[in-house]
């Protein structure tokens, strides 16, 4: 049983609890695989979508999640909330308790966001994406995707490649695949990459033609231009270049490699469209089983306060 109020993050989550969401996440994979689309897991639940930055896919698969397990599923965005008129994440947190909120799922453009809303409300916080800090659904059903197709994590070579500087998705896929006992390289141009990056139990490359060798997964990174000073890379011409995912670039990796992206793809930039598009992407599959993890852990996190 996840013994968890919130689920904030992959940083300090075991290898226990990690593949008991994993292992939840299969048993609503095979709930949705016979083509039902209404169980009664969170039937009286409130959950609340707290979004105070863009998003499709966490925001509409949360959304469909909670549906589907029959909660009664409310969007709030910002810019059309009292947060517009100034009230405080935690003044907004705690209206939302009154409102009898039973889970709240945020995504913030400040680290710690989610960390803070939790020890403020009596509802279970999910972290649906904090600034630069984590976006652990995402890494979770990345990893989901990864035991799927190669049926464990343990020994798999994974690179990451791309913006790593400014990628929660990557930090809280090299935290949850460190755990599991995945080799995790992370490839970028020197600028893109956190400092103290080394210490994360990660090598570190800037040549993705040398790194990119015999990998199991290419993963690919949005470059985020809305989060960067200027002249971290001279142009996403000359970066996609040097770090772009093409065809030649993947016959390098292995025969039976997957590329996968967190979304939204830039084209041209980050993968190209025959990468993108092409029978080794696994990229709308990652969207597809979102869908069972976010039920999973909406659905361990209700059990758990039950207990
Ligand atoms: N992967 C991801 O977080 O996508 P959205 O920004 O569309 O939610």
């Amino acid at each position: 049983m996840l013994k968890r109020k919130d689920l904030l993050g992959l940083k300090d989550l075991t290898a226990e609890e990690l593949n008991e969401i994993l292992d939840a996440a299969d048993g609503m994979h095979k709930v949705l695989a016979t083509g039902v689309k209404k169980i009664p897991n969170l039937q009286g639940k409130n959950v609340i979508n707290l979004f105070y930055e863009n998003s499709t896919r966490t925001r509409t698969s949360f959304e469909a999640a909670a549906k589907i397990m029959s909660a009664n599923a409310i969007n709030i965005s910002a810019s059309t909330s009292s947060v517009s008129k100034g009230e405080t994440l935690i003044d907004t947190g705690k209206n939302l308790d009154a409102l009898l909120a039973d889970i709240i799922v945020l995504r913030h453009s400040m680290s710690g966001a989610a960390h803070l809303l939790a020890k403020n409300v009596r509802a279970g916080v999910i972290n649906a994406g904090d600034g630069l800090n984590e976006h652990p659904t995402q890494a979770l059903l990345d990893i989901y995707t990864m035991k799927e197709k190669f049926g464990s994590i343990k020994g798999l070579k994974v690179v990451i490649a791309g913006d790593i500087k400014h990628s929660r998705v990557a930090r809280s896929n090299i935290w949850g695949l460190n755990t599991l006992g995945a080799s995790v390289t992370v490839c970028a141009p020197k600028t893109l990459l956190p400092a103290g990056i080394e210490n994360m139990d990660v090598s570190v490359s800037n040549d993705l033609d040398d790194c990119i060798r015999g990998a199991n997964v290419v993963m690919g990174l949005r470059l985020q231009l809305e989060r960067q000073q200027a002249g971290l890379f001279p142009s996403v011409a000359e970066y996609n270049a040097y770090y772009g995912i093409d065809a030649a670039r993947l016959m390098r990796a292995d025969g039976d490699a997957i590329v996968m992206h967190p979304g939204p793809v830039n084209r041209g930039s980050e993968l190209s469209s025959e990468v993108a598009d092409g029978e080794q992407s696994y990229i709308l599959r990652q969207v597809t089983n979102g869908l069972a993890i976010r039920m999973a852990i909406m659905d361990l996190l209700m059990q758990g306060r039950n207990q």
